[in-house]
């Protein structure tokens, strides 16, 4: 039996955020961001000193870590991370965090506690999970997976949109560097590599808003219940 799971992987930029959060709330399911795990392990790292590709010493820092997430925020949606009791703030979105969320996301010790964390969390179902590998390694068992794709270029346009939305300054060209960059690290890397499962329905979000994005996948959601 297939677990009540929805998976949206895909890189970044490509909306898997707006469009997991509105899918889930249509579900009635809870929504998982699980690069916000890989973001706050980055933080944590930046803040005690550890070099985020230095697998032995973030071991060790990751074994006195309480890592716990908060449900999304009214206002803003975005899911809250408290590591050790504290409140990451505005800083676990930044850019820079995610560059360092990449790095520190290609050591197993830290892919093995996070994807335990996440099934811990979508083992009663009901949940709609985002990230990089939840269709292929956290939730192989899912009902439903989708890839979403789409341009680099759209990508970075949309990125810029949300954080300036945020009240972020940005610099066009070096967001679009970025997430070249993040995308390229993030496939090529041998533990838990960004691609679709072989289940997964694809899904090119260039030319959709997000609200015609989750019209299609609940109609596939729908058609396979
Ligand atoms: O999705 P987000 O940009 O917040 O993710 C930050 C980084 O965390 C990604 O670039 C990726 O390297 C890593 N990540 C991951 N596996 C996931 C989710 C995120 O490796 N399931």
């Amino acid at each position: 039996r297939k677990l009540e799971v929805v998976t949206i992987d895909g890189p970044s930029g490509v909306g898997k955020s707006t469009v997991s959060r509105l899918l889930a709330s249509r579900l009635g399911y809870t929504y998982l961001d699980t690069g916000a795990m890989y973001r706050a392990v980055a933080l944590a790292c930046k803040r005690a000193g550890v070099d985020v590709r230095d697998e032995e010493p973030v071991a060790r820092l990751l074994d006195t870590l309480d890592i716990q997430l908060l449900p999304p925020d009214e206002e803003d949606g975005d899911v809250r991370v408290l590591i050790n009791g504290e409140e990451l703030g505005l800083e676990l979105r930044s850019p820079e965090t995610g560059m360092l969320a990449s790095t520190v996301s290609a050591l197993r010790p830290v892919r093995d506690r996070l994807t335990r964390m996440q099934q811990e969390i979508g083992r009663q179902g009901k949940v709609v999970a985002e990230g990089r590998d939840t269709g292929t390694v956290v939730f192989p068992d899912a009902a439903w997976k989708f890839f979403l794709d789409a341009s680099p270029e759209e990508r970075a346009r949309r990125r810029i949109g949300q954080l300036r939305a945020r009240g972020v300054e940005v610099d066009e060209k070096e967001i679009l560097e970025q997430i070249i960059q993040r995308d390229r690290d993030d496939r090529e890397r041998p533990i838990a590599p960004l691609k679709p499962a072989p289940d997964a329905v694809v899904i090119d979000s260039s030319t959709m808003d997000a609200g015609k994005v989750v019209e299609t996948m609940l109609a596939h959601i729908r058609r396979s219940v």
